[in-house]
C-alpha cells in the first residue's frame, strides 16, 4: 500500500481532504470559478468569496450537485490545483480513497480521479455511511444496528449499518441548501424583501432553532423589492423557526421512514445504540432534540459534524483493521 495516500469526501458545499503522508485535514468550498467558459480563475474558498459577486463572464458553481459529479473536469482541475498547492508532487503514483454516496455511481467516481492528470495508482471506495460511522469513532464492523443521519448541504443520508455493511440507505435532496432556500423564499413573501443566498445562511447559522426559537434576532441586508433600494431589516428567531419546520418535517419523515423499514431485530439494536447525527447541518441548535423527539430514541450528535467521513476515511486508511472496507470497482484491479 502506497504511502503517499488521499481521503476525499466530495461535499455539493465542503471539499474535504485527509492527507495521510501528513496526518491532516484540508476543508475548502467546493466550488470553482470559471471565466468566458474557460479557464479556472479560482476554486474552494476564493472561488467561493466570489459567488454571487461576479460578473457575467465569470461563473461560479460547485462541480458537485446534490451528491452528484456535475462537472467531472471541473473537480479534476480544483482537486489537483488543490493538492498541488498542499503537498510537495507526491500526486503522481498515490492512492486515492474516496467516500461514495448513496445510490451514486461507483465508476463515476473511480474515474473522476483514474482519468485525471493526477496519475494514480489506485483509487479505492469506501461507502459514505460506513465512512461516516466509522468517523464518529463506531466499530462499523463490530456494532450490529446502527443508523446514522448525516445532514449535508445538498443531501441527507440515512442509513442502517451492520457489521461493516448497509442495510438500508436513503439519500434525499434536502439539507442545509434547501434550509438556506426556504428562508429566503419566506423572506421575499412575507417583507418583499430580497436576500442572497449568503445571507439566508448566515441566517440559519444565528437564529435556526429546530425546536423553542429563543427570541433573538439580527439585522439583514437585502434589497426592498418594493422601492428597488438596497436595506437594514430585522429577522426573529420565531420567523425562521416558522419557515425552516417545512424542510426539517421532510427530513425527520424520511428518518421515519428508514426506522419502519429496518428489519426488527436491527431496530432493537437501533433503539439500544442510539440515532448518530452528523453533516454540517448537524449543528442547527436542537436538532438532536427535534429527532430525539420524532424518533422516541435516544440522538447523539457529533463534535466536529462535517468531518466525521473524512474521519472516517483516514481510518480505513491507516488502520489494516479496516481497510477491508474499502473496495474497487470490477474494472480496476491492483496489486
Ligand atoms: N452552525 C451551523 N448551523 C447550521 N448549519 C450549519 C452550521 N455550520 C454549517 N452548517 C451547514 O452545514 C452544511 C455543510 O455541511 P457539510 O460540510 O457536511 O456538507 P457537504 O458534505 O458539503 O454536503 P453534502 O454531504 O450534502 O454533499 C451547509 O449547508 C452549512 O450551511
Ligand atoms: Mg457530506
Amino acid at each position: 500500500m502506497n504511502n503517499h495516500s488521499f481521503g476525499c469526501d466530495f461535499g455539493s458545499y465542503h471539499l474535504k481532504i485527509y492527507h495521510k503522508d501528513t496526518d491532516a485535514y484540508l476543508t475548502q468550498h467546493n466550488m470553482v470559478a470559471i471565466q468566458d467558459k474557460k479557464g479556472m480563475l479560482a476554486y474552494g474558498d476564493e472561488a467561493y468569496a466570489m459567488y454571487e459577486k461576479a460578473p457575467s463572464n465569470i461563473q461560479v458553481t460547485s462541480p458537485m450537485s446534490y451528491g452528484n459529479l456535475a462537472s467531472i473536469s471541473h473537480m479534476q482541475t480544483f482537486l489537483k490545483l488543490l493538492l498541488e498547492s498542499n503537498t510537495k508532487g507526491q500526486l503522481k503514483g498515490a492512492d486515492y480513497f474516496v467516500a461514495l454516496p448513496t445510490d451514486m455511481q461507483e465508476r463515476i467516481f473511480t474515474t473522476l480521479i483514474q482519468d485525471s492528470t493526477m496519475k494514480p495508482k489506485g483509487v479505492y471506495l469506501v461507502d459514505k455511511p460506513v465512512a461516516a460511522g466509522l468517523g464518529l469513532g463506531i466499530n462499523v464492523k463490530e456494532a450490529q444496528g446502527v443508523m446514522i443521519v448525516d445532514i449535508g448541504a445538498e443531501t441527507t443520508e440515512i442509513s442502517v449499518l451492520s457489521l461493516g455493511g448497509i442495510v438500508i440507505s436513503r439519500l434525499i435532496q434536502n439539507g442545509g441548501r434547501s434550509i438556506d432556500d426556504a428562508i429566503q423564499s419566506a423572506i421575499r413573501k412575507e417583507f418583499n424583501f430580497f436576500i442572497g443566498s449568503k445571507t439566508a445562511e448566515a441566517i440559519k447559522k444565528g437564529l435556526a432553532c429546530a425546536i423553542e426559537p429563543d427570541g433573538s434576532s439580527m439585522q439583514i441586508c437585502g434589497r426592498n423589492m418594493v422601492v428597488g433600494l438596497p436595506q437594514m431589516m430585522e429577522i426573529t428567531s420565531e420567523f425562521v423557526y416558522e419557515a425552516i419546520k417545512e424542510q426539517l418535517g421532510i427530513i425527520m419523515d424520511a428518518v421515519k421512514t428508514i426506522l419502519e423499514r429496518t428489519p426488527p431485530e436491527l431496530g432493537v439494536d437501533i433503539i439500544q445504540n442510539g440515532i448518530y447525527l452528523t453533516g454540517g447541518s448537524a449543528r442547527i441548535r436542537n436538532l438532536d432534540q427535534l429527532l430525539q423527539q420524532k424518533s422516541g430514541i435516544r440522538v447523539t450528535v457529533d463534535e466536529e459534524p462535517e468531518m466525521s467521513v473524512a474521519k472516517g476515511l483516514a481510518r480505513v486508511m491507516v488502520d489494516r483493521d479496516f481497510r477491508s472496507l474499502a473496495f474497487v470497482t470490477k474494472e480496476q484491479k491492483y496489486e
